[in-house]
């Protein structure tokens, strides 16, 4: 979470940062702030709350200078008010820092520097290292060059550092210098018209930079009016290849929808075609994957978080139906502290669609270190990434990745990425069943075949929901808590409907498998808990119908997303959707649940492409 930036150049630093941080205000929007460096000193400008508020303020201030640094922060040290908002600064006010990430030893640095006379003045575990950096600078400078005094000075101020950061730093007397450093945080250099840049993410600096170099752990940069220089672990220079940046990578406007989320719900018709473009060869799954990670397969995990998780459900279902592949899902969060015994032959996949989740990157790191150190044959790593940015810490990591390529998506609430993530499944699980012929070459043709129609399918879905969750939604204004149910393949679904309604309209709610009901959440229920039933045809279609019936006995509003049939009449409303094969249900089912929660959230009058609490990254632990 957070978002960092820093410009070098002849332009003025303000108005840039200012843009790249609105391209990087998904990952956090508790508070932004600027330090701009002029020959004239060092202009540092924070405001709580939205970057809007940072950039009223920039309006009636100075912020001189053609090199700055940059913040948007998502709160983890310290509540998002005006003092615990970046640049942080040393004792001088000459200095400021920038950073994303945590540093874990905030504590001890912090009562050490306390100990040695310095005040601090936030609650931040950020302010630790403008102070360092300072004493870094002090202890150097009779033996270092004044060209290399920042550089240095960062360069060993990290090596005091433990957590994960990306920092970018700032120094009144060094007016043409920038430097940079990361340790388990995304970090980028873009490099444009003889400016130079660093951010976060791509966004940032699609449209002004031409091509970019993203840093490893461990390296450090120093950006001049000059160029870039590129620093190793040990300080040594090292030399990286650019790679061309296409301008596609920039955030579009969300014209002529309300917000982002609407938008990209909107999108899935023609991501879903996208998708099947480039991943179906007539009826033929190409994934174009290594083999090798298929070979003498014994089992699959998945691991990741939120929304992620759900799909990887959703594709662990479909391993076990369509492959016979034995799959189990874990939250990333969970595995890496407590992993099952290592299994012979097992494909682990992280699930990411931004490629930096904190928890899904290190149980991944995890996995493949302890399955190298058991150091025999069976047990070594077979890892798969899936994720939307292939160019993200994950995708840099992994050799094997699965791009979903549902474009760039903005909105916190995951909707697009999603379906994209749904797809890879339906692709890896077609693609093994093929392989292992657990399926017949025409069932597999059938499920392909299908698999096409889906965009127009799709398209036509999203503008009837889109309509009567619009209306339906004036009946949930008052709505604390409510329920959903599904079960078997759509039991992930029920989670991610009650996922998406919690985290952008604040209500609460949640997601059971419809034959748990009666084992205790029953209880809950009354006229005031609407209760959502995924009811498809398939093996437990009869059986969702009875529970269902169950908790209309206890009077509460049922709406149920279903065919249109006979058995439907039972729910208060309904939300209907086609009749498909029911393993390719939840690529329909998942739509109302998006639309309904999209639409109660926007009936309240709430931030929806901005939740409170949350950032679209999650790169803390
Ligand atoms: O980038 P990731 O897919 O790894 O993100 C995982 C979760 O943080 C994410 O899915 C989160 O739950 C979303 N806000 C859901 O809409």
């Amino acid at each position: 979470m957070c978002g960092i930036v820093a410009t070098i150049g002849p332009r003025p630093s303000a108005p840039l940062l200012l843009e790249a941080l609105r391209q990087l205000e998904y990952r956090g929007y508790d508070s932004a702030g600027i330090a701009t460096v002029s020959p004239r000193g060092l202009h540092c400008l924070r405001a709580s709350g939205k970057l809007v508020n940072l950039s009223r303020k920039l309006e009636a201030a100075t912020a001189a200078g053609v090199t700055g640094i940059g913040h948007t922060r998502w709160a983890t040290h310290g509540s998002p008010e005006e003092r615990n908002a970046h640049p942080q600064l040393d004792q001088s006010g000459q200095l400021a820092v920038v950073q994303n990430g945590i540093i874990e030893n905030h504590r001890p640095l912090r009562e050490q520097l306390e100990a040695e006379g310095v005040a601090f003045v936030s609650d931040t575990d950020t302010e630790v290292i403008p102070h360092l950096v300072a004493r870094q600078i002090e202890r150097l400078s009779s033996h270092v060059a004044p060209a290399d005094l920042l550089l240095k000075a960062v360069q060993s101020t990290t090596d005091l550092l433990k957590g994960a950061y990306a920092i970018a730093v700032v120094w009144a007397a060094r007016p043409g210098e920038v430097v940079a450093a990361r340790w388990q945080a995304p970090l980028l250099v873009g490099l444009g018209e003889g400016e130079f840049f660093c951010a976060s993410d791509t966004p940032a600096i699609a449209t002004v930079a031409r091509s970019a170099v993203s840093l490893e752990d461990g390296e450090s940069v120093r950006l001049t009016p000059l160029g870039v220089e590129l620093f190793d672990c040990d300080g040594n220079r090292i030399q990286r290849t650019p790679r061309r940046l296409e301008g596609g990578d920039q955030i579009a406007d969300k014209r002529p929808y309300r917000h982002f989320m609407l938008k990209e719900i909107h999108e899935q018709g023609e991501s879903t075609q996208r998708w099947l473009d480039r991943y179906l060869r007539g009826s033929r799954v190409e994934l174009g994957l290594d083999p090798g990670l298929f070979e003498g397969l014994h089992g699959v995990e998945i691991l990741a978080c939120g929304t992620s998780r759900h799909a990887a459900m959703v594709g662990g279902h479909l391993l076990q139906q369509l492959a016979g592949i034995p799959t189990s899902v874990h939250y990333a969060s969970e595995f890496r502290y407590a992993p099952p015994p290592l299994r012979p032959g097992i494909l682990t996949i992280g699930v990411t669609q931004s490629g930096e989740t904190a928890d899904t990157l290190a149980a991944m790191a995890m996995e493949e270190e302890r399955r190298l150190a058991a150091d025999v044959t069976e047990l070594a790593p077979r890892l798969l990434g899936i994720t939307n940015r292939p160019e993200s810490s994950l995708g840099r990591r992994l050799p094997q990745i699965l791009d979903i390529a549902a474009g760039v998506e903005v909105g916190v609430a995951a909707t697009k990425t999603f379906m994209g993530q749904l797809l890879a499944f339906y692709g890896l699980a077609l693609d093994l069943a093929a392989r292992r012929h657990a399926r017949s070459t025409e069932e597999i043709q059938g499920f392909t075949d299908q698999l096409k129609g889906f965009p127009p399918l799709l398209q036509a879905l999203i503008e009837q929901h889109d309509q009567c969750c619009a209306s339906l939604a004036q009946d949930f204004l008052h709505t604390e808590d409510m329920i959903y149910l599904g079960r078997g393949i759509n039991y992930p679904i029920a989670l991610e409907g009650a996922l998406k309604l919690k985290e952008i309209s604040y209500i609460h709610a949640e997601g059971y498998p419809a034959g748990e009901m009666k084992h205790g959440p029953i209880a809950l229920l009354d006229a005031k808990v609407p209760v959502l039933s995924i009811a498809t045809p398939g093996p437990v279609f009869e059986k969702v119908l009875s529970n269902v019936q169950e908790a209309k006995a206890r009077n509460v509003p049922l709406i149920g997303v279903a065919p249109e049939c006979q058995d439907a009449q039972l729910f208060d409303v309904l939300l209907p959707i086609p009749v498909v094969n029911e393993l390719l249900s939840p690529l329909l089912t998942v739509i109302p649940m998006q639309l309904l929660s999209y639409h109660i959230a926007a009936s309240k009058g709430l931030d929806v492409d901005q939740p409170r609490n949350l950032a679209k990254s999650v790169t803390v632990e």
